[in-house]
């Protein structure tokens, strides 16, 4: 078994920062503390003037998804191999089945397609259909797979979108199983219907897409999930919440004491709207994701809603389409594939725009990049925390180490980087999975399939029984006269 210790740095996690060293054997931590001596044999790193971070959990990605006609280039392999180089080291992916396909049959699809993973792995699945045989896979998947998270996309009409009656019969299923259902929020049927309108006047580029899902739309869908949540008395996580509009819904509904969540997008803090207006078409095209990019008052008001931790994660949404794929859609905005990349940048945006203009704290970059996340989908502290008996995902975190991010020079499977020419300073120097040195000198060091699949059991019952109407899932019976 290999013995590593990390010597010199500065220790962070969620709870504190301290001078420590990380003594890990094999693929665990078994030592946090300063001065610790080397074992014979042990590899020493040294990370003076350094930060010791938990590496990065994106609770949000799409490797090698099928969608809208084609596939995202990243696949698990290439996608994992980039997250390393930036600092993550696990995520949680999606399963997605079709209409009619066995919620089960696509969880082992894509189980499959994930073992060829860099980092470790885990994964939501879909809820796009209803009868009696989801609600027994749901219970499966949670007893025997380890999956305690289900997704439902209140967009994407006559593909995956779930209209309220999926939404009602599979959030009473997942309280009932202790698990959490998590939601992309947009109003489906109104897209549809906007994007027609929009069509209609002669707008075909991808200057369209924003005008077909405004941030009411956003805020229609997370008001009306919230409000499902609320009167079942399911906790509920919204994921990408890209608007002032849809940050209000989760803090009045946190403010009356309901177990909401909200994730943010690290693209959603620091680029806005204009991408639309590029003259360039690919590069406009590039920008098409969903929710779409939003003006800087929504952007100010997300970096707000993190740092009163009404949002508690960040994500990315890693749904890479190089331009031939966008090009799918040259005629007719809707037919460009959705999806912008960035699981490699995530960590280094949100150093640099977060911790390097006082937004957060380190503490507080670690709370919103793993530790917050780990907690919510129930892996903690294997995951999250730098800690005795954690694994050894740990990056050696560079606060001075700079870097201007490119297509050209960057790790992920993608023609076009979102975040192009952007400088950030503070960037991994080493990144360990599992005790193993994958990231070092600028250099990738991976093993295909080194990940491990992360199974997480299902919460206590005390997660579903939350809210001050929850009476209103068992109402009693009232007499007349
Ligand atoms: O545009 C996006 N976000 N594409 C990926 C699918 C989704 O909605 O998360
Ligand atoms: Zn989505
Ligand atoms: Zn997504």
């Amino acid at each position: 078994m290999s013995n590593i210790l990390i010597r010199g740095g500065t220790v962070v996690t969620a709870e504190q920062e301290q001078r420590a060293d990380v003594l890990v054997v094999g693929e665990k931590v078994v030592a946090v503390a300063p001065d610790l001596q080397a074992p014979a044999g042990c590899q020493v790193i040294e990370a003076d003037g350094a930060y010791v971070i938990p590496g990065g959990i994106d609770p949000h990605t799409h490797m090698e998804l099928p969608f809208m006609g084609t596939t995202t280039s990243e696949d698990f392999f290439t996608g994992t191999s980039a997250a390393v180089a930036g600092g993550t080291t696990t995520i949680i992916d999606f399963a997605i089945p079709g209409k009619g396909q066995r919620m089960m049959d696509a969880y082992h699809a894509w189980r499959g397609w994930a073992e060829k993973s860099v980092t470790d792995y885990s994964l939501h699945v879909a809820v796009t259909w209803w009868d009696e045989t989801v609600r027994e896979d749901m219970g499966t998947l949670c007893r025997d797979y380890g999956v305690n998270s289900f997704k439902h996309f209140m967009a994407y009409k006559g593909a995956m979108m779930a209209d309220d009656e999926i939404l009602v019969n599979s959030f009473l299923r997942a309280k009932e199983l202790g698990a959490l259902c998590t939601v992309h929020a947009e109003n489906g049927e109104l897209v549809v219907r906007l994007a027609q309108l929009v069509a209609d006047q002669g707008i075909l580029g991808p200057e369209g897409h924003p005008l077909s899902r405004p941030p009411e739309v956003e805020a229609e869908a997370a008001n009306r999930v919230v409000r499902i949540a609320e009167v079942l008395g399911a906790p509920v996580y919204l994921v990408h919440t890209s608007c002032q509009d849809a940050l209000d819904v989760i803090a009045r509904a946190r403010a009356e004491g309901q177990r909401v969540f909200g994730e943010v997008l690290a693209q959603h803090l620091v680029i806005d709207d204009s991408v639309y207006r590029d003259p360039d078409w690919d590069k406009a095209a590039a920008h098409v994701m969903s929710p779409p990019f939003r003006s800087k008052e929504h952007q100010a008001a997300l970096w707000r809603g993190l740092q009163a931790g009404l949002l508690q994660t960040t994500a990315t949404d890693h749904c890479c389409f190089c331009a031939p794929q966008k090009r799918m859609g040259f005629e007719d905005f809707r037919k460009i594939p959705n999806g912008t990349g960035g699981v490699e940048d995530r960590m280094t945006v949100l150093w640099h725009h977060g911790v390097r203009t006082g937004r957060l704290t380190p503490s507080e970059f670690v709370a919103v990049t793993s530790a917050n996340t780990a907690k919510i989908f129930n892996m903690y502290p294997k995951k999250g925390t730098i800690g005795v008996g954690s694994d050894a995902d740990i990056v050696v975190w560079d606060p001075n180490k700079s870097r201007t991010i490119s297509a050209k020079t960057h790790h992920q499977n993608i023609d076009i980087n979102i975040y192009e020419g952007m400088e950030t300073v503070g960037n991994p120097a080493v990144t360990l999975s599992r005790g193993k040195v994958v990231w070092q000198n600028d250099q990738l060091a991976v093993e295909r399939g080194w990940g491990q699949y992360v199974p997480r059991p299902c919460h206590a019952p005390y997660w579903a029984s939350q809210n001050k109407r929850n009476e209103l899932a068992k109402p009693t019976a009232v007499k007349r006269g």
